[in-house]
C-alpha cells in the first residue's frame, strides 16, 4: 500500500481477496482487468457476481446495499420480476434477434412518445454513446454546419464528436475561466474533430452566447443534458433552459438534450418536462432498455425524416432494436416506471440527501449536496452546490475516495466508482436501504473530522 493509501482501504482489502484474485487474472485479459475504464477503481474494483433488488453480491460473497444500480441504468432494480418475466416469455417464446423489424420495438416506441412529447419519431440504437453520435451527426446534415458546443464536464458517450473537455483533470489545461479549452480526453482523437467542438459552462448563457456569435452560421448544435450529471447532479439555474431554448433558436442551432441518463431518472419521464422546454433532438438510453443495451435518439419529424432510408443520414446497426431490449424495456417502462413507483425513489433520495446533510453538520463537515428525482450527489469541502463542472471540481476528492472506499468496506456501493458521479435510488430500494447509508456516511464523517 502506498503512503497515499486511506486507513479506510484496509478493511476493503481485507474483504475483498477473492476480487483481487480476479483482478490479476483478468488483468491480464483486459486492460486494466475491466472492459469500460469507468469501472476501474484502486485499488482494484470489486468483481460481482449477482444482483437482486438493491442488493449485488461479490465474488468473495460480500452483500452491498447497491446505489451506483449500474450508473442509472438498473433504477428498475437488479432482476426486477416484470423484467425477467418479459425477458424469460421473449427468450423462450419469440427469440433475441430476428434481423427484421418486429412489434416489441414498435410497442416501445409508442409508450416512449406517449410519456415524451418531443420524441415524434426515433431510431433506437444499443448504446447512449451511439444515439449522441447519431443525434450530432443528424443535426450537421440537417443545418450543413460542422461545429457543435457541449459543457465542460459533460460526458455524452466515448467517441471523438464528443468526448472533449469530458473530464480535464488539471486547470491549468481548461482554458480560461470565460471560455473553456476544447480538450481531447483521449489519445487518438483527431484534432480535425476536436476542433469542430467547442466547450461551453453549463448555466452559463454568456459564455454560450459567446460562442454562438463568434462562431455564427458555423454551429449545428447545442448538445446539454438539461441537469448536468457525469460532473455530480448539476440542475440548471431557473430560466436557464429557456434563455438557452431562445439562444438556440435565434441563431438557427440545434437544441439536443441528452436523457441518457436524466430520463427516467431525474424525473418520472424525461428531466426537461420539468423545465417547460422542448429540445429538437433528444437522446435516451439506460432505463429504457430496462437493463439491456438499448438507447435512442429522436425528436421532431421534420428531422428524423432526414435518417435513411427515407432520408439521406445513415443510421446501421444488427442489434438496434433487438426484441430482447425492446421486451426487457417496456416491461421496465410500462411496468416499473410508474409515476407513483417514481415519487417514491425522488422521496428516499430526497430522504438521503437531507440525511447526509445532516450527519455531516453533526460532524462538522462541510458538503453540498444536489439532489433531483432518484440521482443526487455530495461534494466535499463545497459549501454551495456547484454550477457547473468548473466549480463542482473544486470538491475534495481525497476526502471523497474515502468515503467511498469506507462505505464500501462497510457493504454499500454508494455512487459510481468517481467523484463525479452519482446515487440513484431504484424501485426496490427501502427506508431501511436509506438510513444504512446515512448512518454509515455519519460514522465515517465523524472520522474524518476527527483525523
Ligand atoms: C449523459 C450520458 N450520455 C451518454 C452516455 C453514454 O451511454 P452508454 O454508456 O450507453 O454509451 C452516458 C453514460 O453514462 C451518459 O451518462
Amino acid at each position: 500500500m502506498s503512503t497515499s493509501t486511506p486507513p479506510e482501504a484496509s478493511k476493503f482489502l481485507e474483504r475483498t481477496p477473492g476480487s483481487r484474485r480476479v483482478f490479476e487474472e483478468a488483468s491480464r485479459y483486459f486492460p486494466g482487468g475491466v472492459n469500460s475504464a469507468i469501472q476501474y477503481f484502486r485499488p482494484y474494483p470489486i468483481y460481482m457476481v449477482k444482483g437482486y433488488g438493491s442488493r449485488v453480491w461479490d465474488v468473495d460473497e460480500n452483500e452491498y446495499i447497491d446505489f451506483c444500480m449500474a450508473y442509472g441504468a438498473m433504477t428498475a432494480g437488479h432482476r426486477n420480476p416484470a423484467i425477467v418475466e418479459a425477458i424469460r416469455e421473449q427468450v423462450a417464446e419469440k427469440g433475441t434477434l430476428l434481423g427484421a423489424p418486429t412489434p416489441e420495438a414498435l410497442a416501445l416506441a409508442k409508450e416512449l412518445r406517449k410519456r415524451i412529447p418531443a420524441l415524434e419519431m426515433l431510431r433506437f440504437t444499443n448504446s447512449g454513446g451511439e444515439a449522441t453520435m447519431y443525434a450530432v451527426r443528424l443535426a450537421r446534415a440537417i443545418t450543413k454546419r460542422d461545429k457543435i458546443i457541449k459543457m465542460e464536464g459533460a460526458y455524452h458517450g466515448a467517441h471523438d464528436y464528443l468526448l472533449i473537455s469530458d473530464k480535464p483533470s488539471k486547470y491549468a489545461l481548461m482554458g480560461s475561466q470565460h471560455v473553456p479549452a476544447s480538450i481531447p480526453d483521449s489519445e487518438g482523437t483527431p484534432e480535425a474533430v476536436a476542433k469542430l467542438t467547442l466547450v461551453a459552462h453549463f448555466n452559463d448563457l454568456d459564455c454560450i452566447e459567446y460562442l454562438l456569435k463568434k462562431h455564427e452560421n458555423e454551429i449545428a448544435a447545442i448538445v446539454t443534458e438539461p441537469i448536468q450529471t457525469n460532473s455530480g447532479v448539476i440542475p440548471p439555474e431557473a430560466g436557464y433552459l429557456k434563455e438557452l431554448r431562445r439562444l438556440a433558436d435565434y441563431y438557427g442551432v440545434l437544441l439536443i438534450f441528452d436523457e441518457v441518463k436524466t430520463g427516467f431518472n431525474a424525473a418520472p419521464t424525461a428531466a426537461h418536462q420539468l423545465y417547460g422546454v422542448e429540445p429538437d433532438l433528444i437522446t435516451l438510453g439506460k432505463v429504457i432498455g430496462g437493463g439491456t443495451p438499448l438507447a435512442a435518439f429522436g425528436g421532431k419529424e421534420e428531422y428524423m425524416e432526414e435518417i435513411t432510408p427515407i432520408g439521406r443520414v445513415v443510421h446501421y446497426g444488427t442489434y438496434n432494436a433487438n426484441p430482447l431490449s425492446a421486451a426487457a424495456g417496456l416491461a421496465c417502462i410500462t411496468k416499473v416506471f410508474t409515476e407513483d413507483t417514481h415519487r417514491r425513489m425522488a422521496e428516499l433520495s430526497v430522504k438521503l440527501a437531507k440525511g447526509l446533510k445532516e450527519v455531516a453538520q453533526d460532524a462538522g463537515l462541510t458538503v453540498a449536496i444536489t439532489q433531483v428525482g432518484n440521482m443526487g450527489s455530495i461534494f466535499f469541502g463545497l459549501d454551495r452546490a456547484p454550477r457547473n463542472f468548473r466549480e463542482a471540481y473544486r470538491a475534495d476528492k481525497k476526502l471523497w475516495y474515502r468515503w467511498w472506499l469506507g462505505m464500501l468496506a462497510q457493504g454499500i456501493i454508494p455512487y459510481g466508482g468517481a467523484w463525479f458521479e452519482e446515487w440513484f435510488i431504484s424501485a426496490m430500494h427501502t427506508e431501511e436501504d436509506v438510513e444504512k447509508a446515512i448512518e454509515a456516511s455519519g460514522e465515517l464523517f465523524r472520522r474524518f473530522t476527527r483525523h
